[in-house]
């Protein structure tokens, strides 16, 4: 049981990395999207390629920006060749949903010895067919499963129970992190990983009463110095 950090900021993963406290990185269009400086010029190979030197051993997941099968094959091939530690992410399947993205993760596994996380998956069933289709790593939304009024903690149980059950070696990673009580309770249903945003895993460090507390002892050592 372990954390990944969810960003492509360099700055979070150095930090996240000095603390010793991640043990893989996850990314997405999305996230960088909204992680860019605007106005700076930006290479996803070269931002990929660092935070995989920063990382190392540990994975780095990167996702597939098309939607064509044979588009996402040679990406993959691409994005495998940039560090050892690259993990490529296909969506389940496509926005219409498309049955060939099993296909492609199955053969970029087994054909071309790529390893992938299949990504945006929402139920114990789809971790069970990635799983069964060879997908290293699947990649379970859990505040997006909440969002939708169900309980992700359910999907997390039943996925990990089956995969045990049929001794499925793929790794169960949960993201899509909402709130600080998500890690534990995740990881407690039976993630392999959490994948957590920096925001919530400092968070997760901070307590208003160790807050109090230290200040109170620094307090007292401050006096103590004063008499002696
Ligand atoms: C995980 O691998 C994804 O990158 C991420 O957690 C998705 O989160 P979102 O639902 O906030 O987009």
């Amino acid at each position: 049981m372990a954390l990944f950090i969810d960003t492509s900021r360099i700055k979070e993963i150095e930090r996240a990395m000095k603390m010793g406290i991640v043990r893989g990185v996850t990314t997405n269009p999305m996230i960088i999207m909204k992680e860019r400086e605007p106005g700076k010029p930006f290479s996803l190979k070269d931002r990929i390629i660092e935070i995989a030197r920063l990382v190392s051993p540990y994975p780095v997941s990167v996702e597939v920006t098309s939607n064509e099968p044979e588009a996402m094959i040679e990406q993959a091939r691409e994005f495998s060749g940039w560090a050892e530690n690259i993990i490529v992410k296909i969506p389940v399947h496509g926005p219409e949903g498309e049955l060939e993205n099993i296909e492609v993760a199955h053969l970029l596994e087994k054909k071309y010895n790529i390893r992938v996380n299949l990504t945006a998956i929402m139920s114990a069933q789809q971790c069970l067919i990635g799983a069964l289709a060879g997908a290293s790593y699947l990649s379970l939304f859990g505040g997006r499963v909440n969002n939708m009024g169900y309980d992700a903690r359910e999907e997390i149980r039943k996925a990990r129970l089956v995969l045990d059950d049929q001794q499925l070696p793929s790794k169960i990673i949960v993201g899509s992190t909402r709130e600080i009580l998500n890690v534990i309770e995740w990881l407690e249903a039976g993630a392999h990983f959490v994948t957590v945003l920096p925001e919530l895993l400092w968070g997760m460090i901070r307590h208003p009463y160790t807050r109090e507390t230290v200040q109170t002892f620094l307090e007292q050592a401050q006096k103590l110095e004063e008499k002696t």
